[in-house]
């Protein structure tokens, strides 16, 4: 089958289109033939191998799977023997580990969920990682109830266009914070009030917002407390574009607990899993039109490491997908 594919870490340009052997799937896994694949930072971590900490998990040299690319959406071909409740032909959507940036990819069942009704593959395919993200961060981490301010910055990114919706349809006042192109799109999304980080900060109106969830992972965690009340919430979802070190942008993260310890708010990180579930909870809300995906751009399977590139400038309109 045809796939994006690298041999080592490196920049996009080590990503190629090639021949790779058809993945082949364990009694648990569902074979999917890929219609579209969403592009989120993830996978760029996963092609650089930056920060270092994630090659524990990826590999230490270079990748341990060759085939770029997780969130996808498409056709069962094949279900593994212990499978239950797929058929080749359904259509679905979900993770996988084996690349999404491929003609097919092994997917396990506990990973995968019906495609909802209504929308495309491309559509579909924007929603696992990033919307997942948003949901743990929103119903899970932050327990957002109605009648909260809540604040999201990078308010038009992969998970902040969702984390808006969420918490809107939560019952929550939102304010969005975006860069100025992005102000109407995120006015669009239900955001009450939305802050131009290009004109003014995120503490404009002092500690007022009962959570601020932070996707764009590059203001101190004093900034972030600024803008929260007294016995508020900071979610903390996004390590930014600071890839150096072990680390990377994610050291905000493990201060997170410390500053908690001696303080009235809550300073925490959200680790979002790849769960059916979740994909469950967010059906009937993309269904019912709730939250909608919103689409910057779609690139040919050819060019997903132009995808990457685009994405790795940090300042997306919503999700970069990748169609096959
Ligand atoms: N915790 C988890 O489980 C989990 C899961 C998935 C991803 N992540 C992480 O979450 C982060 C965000 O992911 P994503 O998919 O939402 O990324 P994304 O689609 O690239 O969006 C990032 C957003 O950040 C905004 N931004 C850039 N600079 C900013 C600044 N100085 N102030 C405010 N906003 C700024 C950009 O909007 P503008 O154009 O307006 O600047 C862009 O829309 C990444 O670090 C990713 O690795 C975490």
């Amino acid at each position: 089958m045809k796939a994006i594919a690298q041999s080592g870490y490196g920049p996009a340009s080590v990503l190629s289109l090639r021949s790779v052997p058809e993945p082949t799937i364990r009694p648990s896994e569902v074979l999917v033939a890929v219609r579209a694949a969403g592009v989120d930072p993830g996978v760029w971590i996963n092609m650089t191998g930056q920060p270092y900490a994630a090659r524990v998990a990826f590999g230490l040299t270079k990748p341990k799977v060759a085939v770029r690319g997780r969130a996808l959406a498409g056709v069962v071909s094949a279900v593994g023997s212990a499978v239950r409740g797929f058929a080749p032909g359904d259509e679905v959507y979900g993770t996988t580990g084996s690349g999404s940036f491929a003609e097919f990819a092994a997917v396990p069942s506990a990973r995968l969920a019906r495609k909802p009704n209504g929308l495309t593959f491309s559509q579909a395919a924007a929603v696992p990682i990033s919307a997942v993200t948003a949901l743990v961060s929103v119903r899970d981490g932050a327990k957002v109830r109605p009648g909260q301010r809540v604040m999201v910055i990078g308010a038009a990114g992969g998970i902040g266009a969702y984390a808006v919706q969420l918490a809107k349809a939560a019952g929550a006042t939102v304010t969005g914070v975006c860069s100025t192109g992005k102000v109407a799109l995120v006015r669009s999304l239900g955001a009450a009030e939305v802050i131009d980080y290009t004109a003014e900060e995120v503490d404009r109106d002092g500690p007022v917002h009962d959570v601020v969830i932070d996707t764009a992972g590059c203001r101190a965690l004093s900034l972030l407390r600024r803008a929260t009340t007294p016995r508020g919430t900071v979610l903390l979802a996004g390590g930014g574009h600071d890839a150096g070190g072990l680390l990377g942008g994610y050291t905000r993260q493990l201060r997170a607990p410390f500053v908690s310890l001696f303080s009235s708010q809550r300073v925490t990180g959200v680790a979002a899993g790849e769960r059916a579930e979740y994909l469950e909870a967010l059906t009937p809300l993309l269904e019912d039109g709730t939250i909608r995906p919103v689409i910057d751009r779609v690139y040919p399977l050819a060019e997903a490491p132009d995808a990457i590139r685009y994405l790795a400038e940090g300042h997306p309109a919503g999700k970069v997908v990748v169609t096959i």
